[in-house]
């Protein structure tokens, strides 16, 4: 048995659904069409600012370059749409990082509002059950068959096995639970996961190579982990097999943000 085949394998022993899954490997097709997922390996540059004007004068510095940018709740939350709205004119990808997790009726509505933003990645978060994601998606999906990315958020970057066994009471591997979070994910229609990027690898072997990994806990060798645990650099995460890494402080918190932001091209793409 192959590698890939054996970590199958493994999973199958825990989990049930494994024929669903086999058969979705093979191909089957999924209910939602996605047709901006031919996307390449870039960096995402988290832009945890609580300001338009602060984002701005961040983004500015790097003229005529439109890196793909991150707008997480801190941004959302002060500037509400009318952020994502300027920065698409301006030229941005987007990441919509609001995570939703609630029930799946009230994610469904508000993903149907934010499709109508036109972002290139929304997300939620996969502990919200596979009924909450189904429901997500058909949200998300527009009249005409299309809709962004969407990506579900496994384990926190910033969980550790401890404060997952002490705070959530999950006692298992952290990185079984990541794949079950994973599959799930998968099996309910989505595009791929948030995750570390030690854990892209495996979630490519468990749930396919088309299977986006999206890595936040990116750090340079030299520099601060912060609150995140599950680190690794951007030559790591181009060797475990990221499709995108998602770095804020590294970049943000730079004495020279543009040339923090080449490096992370250069050791994640170039
Ligand atoms: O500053 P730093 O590089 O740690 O920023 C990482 C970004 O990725 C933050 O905006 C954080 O909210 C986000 N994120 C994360 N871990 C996840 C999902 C998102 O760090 N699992």
């Amino acid at each position: 048995m192959d590698h890939t085949l054996f970590i199958r394998h493994l999973y199958g022993l825990f989990w049930k659904g494994e024929g669903e899954r086999e058969k979705r490997a093979a191909g089957i097709r999924r209910p939602f069409s996605s047709p901006e997922k031919d996307m390449g390996k870039d960096v995402i540059v988290a832009c945890d600012f609580n300001s338009a004007e602060k984002t701005f004068a961040f983004l500015d510095r790097f003229k005529e370059r439109k890196p793909f940018v991150k707008i997480g709740m801190e941004l959302y939350y002060a500037e509400g749409p009318a952020i994502v709205r300027e920065l698409k004119r301006r030229g941005h990808r987007i990441f919509l990082d609001l995570k939703l997790h609630d029930i799946p009726n009230t994610v469904k509505k508000a993903m149907a509002v934010l499709s109508q933003l036109d972002v290139d990645i929304c997300n939620l978060h996969a502990a919200g059950t596979r009924e909450m994601m189904e429901a997500a998606l058909e949200g998300l999906t527009r009249p005409d068959g299309t809709r962004p990315l969407l990506i579900a958020v496994t384990m926190l970057t910033s969980t550790d096995q401890t404060s997952m066994e002490r705070d959530l009471l999950i006692r298992q591997p952290l990185d079984r639970v990541v794949m079950h979070y994973a599959l799930t994910a998968r099996d309910a229609g989505l595009d791929g996961v948030v995750c570390s990027p030690l854990e892209a690898e495996r979630v490519h072997e468990v749930c396919g190579a088309g299977f986006l990994t999206v890595t936040p806990g990116v750090r340079f060798a030299e520099g601060d982990k912060g609150d995140q645990k599950r680190v690794a650099t951007p030559a790591m995460a181009k060797k475990i097999g990221s499709d995108y890494i998602v770095v804020g402080r590294p970049i943000t918190a730079a004495e020279d943000p543009v040339a923090a932001y080449e490096r992370c091209l250069q050791d994640f793409i170039g």
